[in-house]
């Protein structure tokens, strides 16, 4: 099938070139074309141009007419947990009283507690509770999500979590990379003794996901209270065995070490940074490794922003992430994303637009066909509502703007 979309009153993130990912100063430059029309091929972009020379098309092809609204790439959200049980309002109002993230983890909340409730959930339940997720950011405009494993920490539902993430895989139209995150936390019983459980991942778990082919990425929980440097690469090199590249939490609690350990594993990305200081800064240049910042769970939970703007300025790329999860940031929303990006991060409107498209398609492995207004990538877009500029789309930080979203060629919106 092919379909003219015209009347676009700006086509945001076009890039001619495959660019991987954007960088420091480069991260305020986001390319553009006024006025303008896409044509799209099946589920691929086929060409875009501006309406003050539209080629004469077929009249076999279908038209869409964008009146005036903006077109932009489907946000890439890479890093989640929406593949959860239930829900952890009861500790929200313990957040609300007072108690920290550490504290209710301690008391054997948190990701335990949401680890209990996956274990009692069937396999197709968690499928529905997540599928209900997957309508709700599509309907945000996501187009790619990846989503972690990390509620199971048994070989058996960890297995349970990354099939329910295959199963997404298979009859969602978003794009999906599944990530196991067995190293999210120490069960209850293994308390006393963390090397069984590490031993569990690597000679259990990595193996049996493996021979499935169920996770494409590996992560740690790498930080204060949860996982040491030590425990991490060990973890990582039992990965790295069965071609599984890092994705990893680090830095959200403390000066963790996982960021230089992330690098030094090539991890993909590092994710939260709340903690980043010159040393973790001088790791990641020039790493390949993208830092990616997850500012909705430092907002949801009160807690230190990190620091966005001197990592820019220092030469680094930047994604934003969701990190949508039952914990930290119940929210898979990246327009309030790119709005938090642009409040409390300090961000530019540019900057923000980068760091959900093309930096977070890296992110994920997916930025040859994914992040940008590219002929030949992936017809995964956004039509907005009639806007007037896109500064507007993190500006009106709760209006929906998104009418129409298209995924691979096809119209899935409103
Ligand atoms: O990314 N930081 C670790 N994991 C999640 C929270 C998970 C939870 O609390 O359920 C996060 O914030
Ligand atoms: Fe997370």
């Amino acid at each position: 099938m092919s379909l003219i979309i015209y009347n676009i009153g700006m086509l945001v993130q076009v890039r001619d070139e495959t660019v991987a990912f954007v960088a420091g100063k480069d991260m305020s430059l986001l390319p553009v074309v006024k006025d303008a029309w896409l044509l799209i091929e099946d589920d691929i972009i086929a060409g875009y141009g501006s309406m003050a020379e539209t080629p004469s098309f077929s009249d076999a092809l279908n038209r869409m007419d964008a009146g005036g609204g903006y077109v932009l790439p489907a946000f890439c959200d890479p890093h989640t947990h929406l593949v959860y049980a239930g829900s952890r309002e009861k500790e929200y109002i313990d957040k609300i009283r007072g108690l920290s993230y550490e504290e209710i983890a301690k008391r054997g909340g948190g990701i335990l507690n949401s680890a209990q409730l996956l274990h009692e959930t069937t396999e197709d339940e968690l499928f529905r509770q997540s599928m209900e997720r997957i309508r709700e950011i599509i309907s945000f405009g996501t187009g790619a999500v990846e989503i972690k494993s990390g509620y199971g920490l048994t070989t058996e539902d960890e297995l349970k979590m990354l099939r329910v993430i295959r199963r997404i895989r298979n009859e969602s139209r978003l794009t999906v990379r599944a990530t196991f995150l067995g190293a999210h936390a120490i069960p209850g019983q293994y308390k006393e003794n963390r090397n069984g459980y590490i031993d569990l991942i690597t000679n259990e778990m990595i193996p049996a996901i493996a021979a499935e082919r169920l996770a494409d990425y590996i992560d740690v929980f790498c930080d204060r209270g949860f996982f040491t440097v030590e425990e991490t690469e060990r973890i990582l090199a039992a990965g790295a065995r069965y071609g599984l590249r890092p994705k990893m939490h680090a830095n959200e609690l403390d000066y963790s070490g996982g960021i230089q350990t992330g690098v030094k594993y090539k991890a993909l990305s590092v994710d939260h940074l709340e903690f980043t200081g010159d040393e973790e800064i001088a790791a990641l240049l020039g790493s390949g490794t993208m830092p990616t910042l997850l500012p909705g769970a430092a907002f949801f939970l009160g807690m230190t922003d990190p620091p966005a703007r001197k990592m820019i300025d220092a030469g680094l790329p930047l994604a934003l992430a969701s990190d949508y999860n039952p914990g930290s940031s119940p929210s898979g929303n990246m327009k309030f994303i790119m709005s938090l990006g642009c409040i409390r991060l300090k961000m530019l409107p540019e900057e923000v637009i980068n760091a959900v498209t093309i930096n977070s398609a890296y992110a994920m492995g997916i930025s040859e066909t994914h992040g940008s207004i590219t002929v030949g990538k992936k017809a995964n877009i956004i039509i907005t509502q009639k806007i007037p500029s896109y500064e507007f789309i993190p500006y009106a930080y709760t209006t929906n703007l998104f009418d129409r979203i298209v995924l691979n060629g096809e119209i899935v919106g409103k």
